[in-house]
């Protein structure tokens, strides 16, 4: 049976971070233990990249098949010949441009780096994070620090150490606490070790943005059919991001008819005793409030005029709905530009069904 541990929850100003806190945190990476840290994504579930157990330990804890790699952060440019080979211009390029920033570039391995951190892959996940306490932390520890999202796997990503604390207690030794994370949906994933390079993850770094350094960027097939069936694809389609819920997301030409389908179909399911939950942009909260006095929950994401908000809700509204132990969740996909391509990808892959309206 797994040992289990007392996890220390520290809160940690980003502005002024005490050092005795950090040297204490990076005093356990560099004891091969599990410290949770702040990112301006989300939270990461950090151990030093170059000790092979304590990165075992990231999979045991975490639940996450050995087959899925980590992504590996680093606190400079400078060291990312540490950890990554042959480096091609357009990786600096891209660099200087995002870095710090919610940008991960796939590069080759480094020999040195142990291959429980990639999977067993000839490829590594590299990046740099634009939050203080992150890059700190790598600094204090002297090496770089491997992390995936601090959640249970399959669960939401925690955009609050509230989230790690609910996911992982018990079995890792540290939270950094420095409050809610800005950005609220992971890095976008690049592989730069295709031509053209291809977005594997869209995310903080819109498709836009990177147009502007890798004009031929290509962006991994979406998982939805031409007849918006959501496709499964083996290895690629683990169930991710999911609340306990059932989600169902819904879809359409017109913004209009998509929220009537879900006003319609929300009604249904309060007439059927289900408990639900729909998280809305704050302009069509009104239309709700008939369902909300029937019982429904509504959770607000912020205007949809600001997908920036948005996004930095989404996970956290998941999460308070499955607190409140609804059965469904509904909400509606807001337009594909900008940040609405990763809140999407993540909706339809935590979802149960895709619901177009026509
Ligand atoms: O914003 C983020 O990226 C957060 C924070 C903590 O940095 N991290 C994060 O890690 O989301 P994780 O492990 O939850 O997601 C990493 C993604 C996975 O989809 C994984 O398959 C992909 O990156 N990945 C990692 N290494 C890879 C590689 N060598 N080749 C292709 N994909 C890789
Ligand atoms: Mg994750």
């Amino acid at each position: 049976m797994e040992k289990k541990l007392k996890t220390q929850k520290i809160s940690i100003s980003k502005s002024s971070p005490d050092m005795n806190i950090l040297n204490a945190a990076a005093k356990l990476i560099n004891d091969g233990q599990l410290v949770a840290f702040p990112t301006e994504t989300v939270y990461g579930l950090g151990a030093d990249a170059f000790n092979a157990n304590a990165v075992q330990t990231i999979f045991s804890v975490k639940q996450r098949p050995s087959t899925d790699p980590l992504i590996v952060h680093i606190d400079s440019i400078n060291a990312l010949s540490t950890v990554a080979i042959n480096i091609p211009e357009l990786a600096l390029a891209l660099a200087n441009r995002f870095w710090p920033g919610p940008l991960t570039l796939i590069l080759e391995k480094h020999l040195n780096l142990p291959h429980a951190v990639t999977a067993g892959g000839k490829s590594v996940a590299v990046r740099m994070p634009d939050h203080q306490i992150a890059l700190m932390l790598i600094e204090s520890s002297g090496c770089p620090i491997a992390a995936p999202s601090a959640n249970r796997f399959s669960r939401p990503s925690p955009t609050q150490a509230d989230h790690v604390w609910n996911d992982l207690h018990g079995k890792i030794s540290m939270i950094l606490d420095s409050g809610p994370t800005d950005i609220g949906l992971e890095s976008t994933v690049l592989d730069l070790t295709k031509s053209p390079p291809c977005i594997l993850r869209p995310g903080g770094i819109s498709l836009d943005q990177l147009k502007n350094i890798v004009p031929d960027v290509q962006i991994r097939n979406s998982y939805l059919t031409e007849n918006n069936q959501k496709q499964i694809s083996p290895g690629q389609l683990f169930k991710h991001y999911s609340p306990d819920a059932q989600l169902f997301v819904f879809r359409g030409a017109s913004p209009e008819n998509v929220i009537f389908a879900m006003y319609t179909h929300m009604e249904k399911l309060l007439n059927n005793k289900q408990s639900v939950g729909v998280m809305l942009v704050e302009e069509n909260i009104d239309f709700f409030q008939k369902l909300y006095q029937k019982g429904g929950l509504i959770e607000n994401l912020g205007s949809i005029h600001y997908l920036d908000r948005v996004a930095k809700n989404l996970f956290a509204c998941m999460r308070n709905l499955d607190s409140a132990m609804v059965d469904i969740i509904l909400m509606a996909m807001p337009p594909d530009n900008g940040l609405g391509l990763a809140i999407n990808d993540r909706l339809i892959r935590a979802s149960s069904e895709v619901v177009w309206i026509e």
